[in-house]
């Protein structure tokens, strides 16, 4: 029998705080978070299916292949937990292969995707509990009572942790090794270091769909807080950092202005950035060290035939 329980909580007001706290910096920044209102959330669906943006086909190539053998990793009596469900279809490749799973718990802010996602899934996986949970997953979040039996799989896919600044996703990693406990594991995905000519690409796209994605940033500013930007004011902007091992994504300000956000004046000099976004990629030595600094060891690091992204599977550092 599917049961359907639903955790809401509403967009958190932090967020707000980490905006106004961004562009009151020198150097002004937004939170990524911001993006994935429902605008933005059908935009980052249509980056997905871009030619140039190479990640999520990947990624599922890369599940397609390796699901079974990762399912008999994780074993029996799972509860999947998708950190940052989306359209949700990755965690099928999973959800098909697992042997009597327990339950499926979305997480996302997004609330109308995450309703949509968990009714896809549980017309899908009759027997499962399906516990959607409406949250922004960086900050903790209560989790149903589960059977003592269970063992706790974070699923983090879209190789979303290239979002987080170094100490940030190892952060990050620690709560999710706190949810998981010792008896857990962590289903990661991630982005390979590569050619920068096909990074560029796959934040350049012809269509202009990641430019639109990157300034919807600014119309939910508006639409959510009452904002005053003028996106013809702003142009997308997005490079490889060689130093920093990473994609930016910036808005630059075509001339000297000012806007008002949440009754502060923000002023703008023209060509001055608002960085919107960084996507780091990894090679072995930093995820290693990434998953070491957060409590966990790396089982197994699938990848593709031209070995552009990790599927990783993680497991608590013993602490015996
Ligand atoms: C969600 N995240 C992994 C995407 C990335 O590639 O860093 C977000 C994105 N930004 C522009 N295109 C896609």
């Amino acid at each position: 029998m599917t049961s359907l329980l639903l955790t809401p909580t509403s967009l958190p007001s932090s967020l707000q705080y980490k905006a106004l706290d961004g562009l009151t910096n020198d150097i002004k920044t937004l939170p990524p978070a911001l993006f994935y209102d429902d605008i933005g959330a059908r935009l980052f669906e249509e980056i997905c299916r871009l030619p140039e943006y190479y990640p999520t086909r990947t990624e599922l190539s890369i599940l397609a292949q390796y699901a079974p053998v990762l399912a008999s990793q994780v074993g029996f009596d799972a509860v999947l937990i998708e950190y940052g469900s989306g359209a949700g279809k990755k965690v099928c490749y999973l959800l098909d292969q697992l042997e009597s799973p327990i339950a499926y718990i979305p997480v996302d802010v997004s609330r109308k995707q995450l309703l949509e996602v968990a009714a896809k899934r549980s017309e899908q996986y009759p027997a499962l509990d399906i516990v959607p949970i409406c949250a922004d997953y960086t900050q903790p979040f209560n989790l149903p009572l589960l059977p003592s039996r269970s063992r706790r799989v974070a699923f983090f896919p879209g190789s979303t942790i290239g979002n987080f600044h170094p100490a940030d996703a190892v952060s990050f990693l620690k709560s999710i090794r706190r949810v998981v406990g010792q008896n857990g594991r962590l289903i990661l995905g991630v982005d390979r270091k590569k050619d920068p000519e096909i990074l560029h690409a796959a934040y350049n796209d012809q269509a202009g769909i990641t430019a639109a994605f990157n300034l919807n940033i600014l119309a939910h500013l508006n639409r959510e807080f009452g904002a005053t930007f003028d996106l013809s004011r702003f142009r997308h902007i997005s490079f490889f950092n060689d130093e920093a091992n990473r994609i930016e994504m910036h808005l630059e300000s075509l001339i000297t202005h000012q806007v008002t956000v949440a009754s502060k004046v923000i002023k703008f000099e023209a060509g001055e950035t608002i960085q919107t976004e960084c996507s780091y990629k990894y090679d072995e030595e930093h995820l290693t060290s990434l998953a070491e600094r957060s409590g966990f060891n790396i089982d197994t690091l699938y990848t593709d035939e031209r070995e552009w992204f990790w599927v990783a599977l993680l497991h608590p550092v013993s602490t015996n």
